[in-house]
């Protein structure tokens, strides 16, 4: 039998990785009718607000949504429909790290990649291919497998695929125009060679041949886990080194721009920063680490979580440099934290270190002044409530205040504090923020963004990561 030609497509999530993914298919393949479908209404009524009042900040989705949606680009909650029509579906929905119970805080949350297994097992009367695409564990599209083949009908038979996806936020619509590679892993049957096939025509119809990659199912599992703790380790390397620089009088962004320039090496991910953020690098390398353990290798397991604990230094590391340089004392004193995204050109907010520098600011019982571009006001409540259990949101939001600006975030504000790289806070107006801080007035750059000399010359004391206070 020739491979399948795809003609419907659902996909299950229209979170941060289904829904620019499906509607760059959508927009590619104007052949195939695309429906995202989701449970949370709220989100698919935004994916279908007139105004293109999108639930994702992502540069370029916008347009990619205007030009195919009600085309071949449709949103719904209607799941089980979804299902009944598709010839292939994709599985994006979240996958977070374990709150409870067997692996709790490395191993990742799969009731949700179970949950819509199930329910694409007892709605489908006909064939599907099935694309793993959420960040998963080794081996959990053999049990989705399991579980689609245990309740699937007469007639029916499921092909299961991995298809990671490698899209960073910010930059995730030309990321999916042009990938570096797509990876598909199936079974190496016929079958699974013939539904890895009918995936890999779809890509075909915008990503060169020679970049669509197939391979085993278990090799792509673990491709993406070793991607994300690849890229993540570069940055805890650098990190580790800005904490030598800052002792040192070194400049952590000259010594990694020698480094990068090496061929081998390369000059990407080596950007010092107050600490990675985001949904997957974390939340991959536990997963990489509950892995190790799981197979009885304890020194795999221990190199990998160093990753993350560099990271967690690197961000305490950062709140004590601004308490202990504010003369060991930031209590009743007004802090500004200008961005609270997890990086910049996105409105998510999942592990920022903004995050985890405002609840240290808020346990020394500082003043906090927020000012974010695209982060909503009700996610920075959530997230704050979040990390600072022992709290009443009425308390927090008597320490916390959100702003418009940093202008007005920073006014009478002791220090300055950079979390997020946006680019508008290079544009600001830093002598007129200046005027209007308490003197001496400090600037902390965690994201290595502001130019120090010009800061220093307005009259700022500044501390940047990887270099000595000027
Ligand atoms: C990452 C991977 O890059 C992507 O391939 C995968 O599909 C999902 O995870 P994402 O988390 O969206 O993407 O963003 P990324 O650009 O990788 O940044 C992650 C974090 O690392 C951010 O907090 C960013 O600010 C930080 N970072 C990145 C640095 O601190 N220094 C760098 O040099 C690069
Ligand atoms: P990611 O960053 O991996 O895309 P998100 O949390 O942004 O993750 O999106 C995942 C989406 O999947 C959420 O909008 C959630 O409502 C949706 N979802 C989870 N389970 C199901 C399900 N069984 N059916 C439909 N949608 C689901």
């Amino acid at each position: 039998m020739a491979p399948l030609k795809v003609t419907k497509v659902l996909c299950i999530g229209a979170g941060y990785v289904g829904g620019p993914t499906c509607a760059v298919i959508a927009l590619k393949c104007p052949h195939i009718t695309v429906t995202i479908a989701d449970i949370n209404k709220a989100r698919i009524d935004a994916w279908n607000s007139l105004d293109f009042n999108l639930p994702i900040y992502e540069p370029g989705l916008e347009d990619v949504v205007r030009q195919c949606r009600g085309r071949n680009l449709f949103f719904s909650t209607d799941v089980v429909k979804g299902i009944k029509e598709a010839d292939l579906i994709f599985v994006s929905v979240n996958t977070p790290t374990k709150k409870s119970g067997v692996g709790a805080g490395f191993a990742a949350d799969l009731n949700y990649v179970e949950l819509a297994t199930r329910q694409i097992a007892e709605v489908a009367t006909t064939s599907k291919i099935v694309v793993e695409k959420s960040t998963v564990p080794c081996r959990t599209a053999e049990s989705m497998r399991t579980i689609l083949e245990a309740n699937s009908k007469p007639n029916c038979r499921f092909d299961i695929l991995s298809n990671p996806e490698f899209l960073a936020e910010g930059t995730a619509i030309s990321d999916l125009f042009n990938p570096d590679r797509v990876l598909i892993g199936s079974l190496q049957t016929t079958e699974g060679k013939d539904a890895c096939a009918s995936l890999a025509a779809i890509y075909a119809n915008w990503v060169p041949k020679e970049n669509i990659l197939t391979v085993g199912l278990w090799s792509s599992e673990l491709s993406k886990l070793a991607a994300n703790a690849m890229l993540a380790q570069r940055i805890s390397s650098v990190n580790a080194l800005s904490a030598i620089c800052e002792a040192t009088g070194a400049n952590i962004d000259e010594v990694a721009h020698a480094v990068g320039y090496d061929s081998r090496m390369g000059p990407k991910f080596l950007k010092a920063s107050v600490g990675f953020g985001g949904s997957c690098f974390q939340k991959d390398i536990l997963n990489l680490v509950y892995l190790s353990e799981s197979l009885h290798l304890p020194e795999v397991a221990s190199y990998w979580r160093q990753v993350v604990e560099m990271n967690e230094y690197q961000k305490r590391r950062f709140s004590k440099r601004v308490v202990d340089t504010l003369f060991n004392t930031i209590t009743g004193k007004q802090i500004t934290v200008l961005g609270f995204a997890f990086k910049a050109d996105t409105g998510d907010t999942r592990e920022s270190a903004a995050i985890t520098l405002i609840r240290d600011f808020l346990s020394e019982r500082a003043f906090v002044n927020v000012y974010d571009p695209k982060v909503e006001e009700s996610q920075i409540w959530y997230d704050l409530a979040e990390a600072c259990p022992t709290m009443t949101l009425d308390n927090i939001k008597k320490q916390v205040k959100i702003h418009k600006s940093a202008l007005e975030a920073s006014k009478n504000a002791e220090a300055v504090v950079i979390a997020t790289e946006w680019k508008e806070f290079k544009e600001i107006d830093w002598a007129e923020v200046y005027k209007h801080m308490k003197k001496p007035a400090f600037v902390f750059d965690g994201r290595l963004l502001v130019d120090a000399d010009a800061l220093s010359k307005i009259g700022f004391k500044v501390a940047t990561i990887g270099r000595p206070s000027i």
